[in-house]
Parts: C-alpha cells; sequence; structure tokens
C-alpha cells in the first residue's frame, strides 16, 4: 500500500477530487491524510465526510525538523491550495517527493502573494489570451521547482474571475490526478 500526504488550507476541491480519483481505482491502494494550517478551511469539512484523517498543523510545527518523525516516509507529497513556504529541511528531505498546483502558466503570475483570485485579476488586467495551471516540483521558493506539467485554457472577453477559476479548477481536477498517478507508478 502506498501513502499520500495532501497540505491543504483552501477549499480542498482537489484533495477530494484526487482521493475520489484514487477510490475509483482499487487496484491502485493508497492511504490519504490531509495536512491543514486552517482549521476553518473547507477541506476539514471534505476530509470529514470522506473519513480522511485530517490534521491540523501551525507554523512552528511545520517549521521545526522533527515534523519529519510525523510525516515518516510518504511516497508523494502534494501541495494543494497550501500557501506556506516549504522549510529547507523538509524540501532537502523529500527531494523531487513533494509536488505544487499552481492556476496560472507558470513562471507567470507566480511567487510570494500570488494566489486564487489574485492570479486571475492579473491575467484579466494583462487581457491574456490564455491561462491555465501548472504542476511543479516543489523547492525553497515559491512556484519554482522544475515544471512536470502545463495544461492551458482560453481567456475569453466575456471572463471574469469567476469564471476563470471555474475553467483553471476544471483543468486542475482532470490533471493532477493523473500526473499524481504517473509520478506514483514510477
Ligand atoms: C487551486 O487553484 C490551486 O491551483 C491553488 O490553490 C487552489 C486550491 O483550490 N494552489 P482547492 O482548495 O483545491 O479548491
Amino acid at each position: 500500500m502506498k501513502r499520500i500526504v495532501i497540505f491543504a488550507s483552501g477549499s480542498g476541491s482537489n484533495a477530494e477530487n484526487i482521493i475520489e480519483y484514487f477510490w475509483r481505482r482499487p487496484s491502485l491502494s493508497i492511504q490519504f491524510e490531509v495536512y491543514t494550517n486552517n482549521e476553518k478551511a473547507g477541506v476539514v469539512d471534505r476530509c470529514r465526510k470522506l473519513h480522511i484523517p485530517c490534521i491540523l498543523i501551525d507554523k512552528d510545527q511545520f517549521n521545526d525538523k522533527s515534523f519529519l518523525e510525523m510525516i515518516g516516509n510518504p511516497d508523494l507529497i502534494i501541495l494543494a491550495g497550501f500557501l506556506w513556504l516549504v522549510p529547507s529541511y523538509f524540501v532537502n528531505h523529500f527531494t523531487d517527493k513533494i509536488i505544487n498546483i499552481h492556476p496560472a502558466l507558470l513562471p507567470l503570475y507566480g511567487g510570494k502573494g500570488m494566489y486564487g483570485d489574485k492570479v486571475h485579476q492579473s491575467v484579466l488586467k494583462n487581457k491574456d489570451l490564455q491561462t491555465g495551471i501548472t504542476i511543479h516540483f516543489v523547492n525553497e521558493k515559491y512556484d519554482e521547482g522544475k515544471i512536470l506539467l502545463q495544461a492551458r485554457c482560453d481567456v475569453n472577453e466575456n471572463d471574469d474571475i469567476e469564471s476563470l477559476s471555474k475553467k483553471v479548477h476544471k483543468l486542475e481536477h482532470t490533471y493532477f490526478p493523473i500526473l499524481i498517478e504517473q509520478l506514483i507508478n514510477d
């Protein structure tokens, strides 16, 4: 049995989608565990409904090397809507085992503070014709690790933040589980 750890502090739609994707493939037996830094986040409710453990962590805990004992040795670590910078002890311990999803075509609209609606707002402001998603390995800098996958969608004249967010989430829900499946089968 493989073990996947997900860090999520937002609505958790990606976390839920990934878990359900693997449940639909019972031949791939995977144990999931979610970590969050926000007890009010939507992901907490979703985990409750799915009966998946959701563990609340604070920044001191996350930044202390002893956190490695708690995490153990998962096959993959997924950041899906997690905003804290991953500390270097953690990145170095899990080389090429941590992936993040970003709601834009990196290197565009990445870096500290670029998340959620702010990303879509910038895409609209710049009148970009396309946007999309990027899945990448995590290193010590925000949104800068090696890119594993990008997928695109068109931005139309009548798009707004809400419609773009929907399009981007749709891409995320389609491609993220497929890439994860490839990585854990490698
Ligand atoms: C996603 O758009 C992802 O790209 C970003 O955070 C968002 C999380 O969405 N890193 P959700 O909480 O999974 O719905």
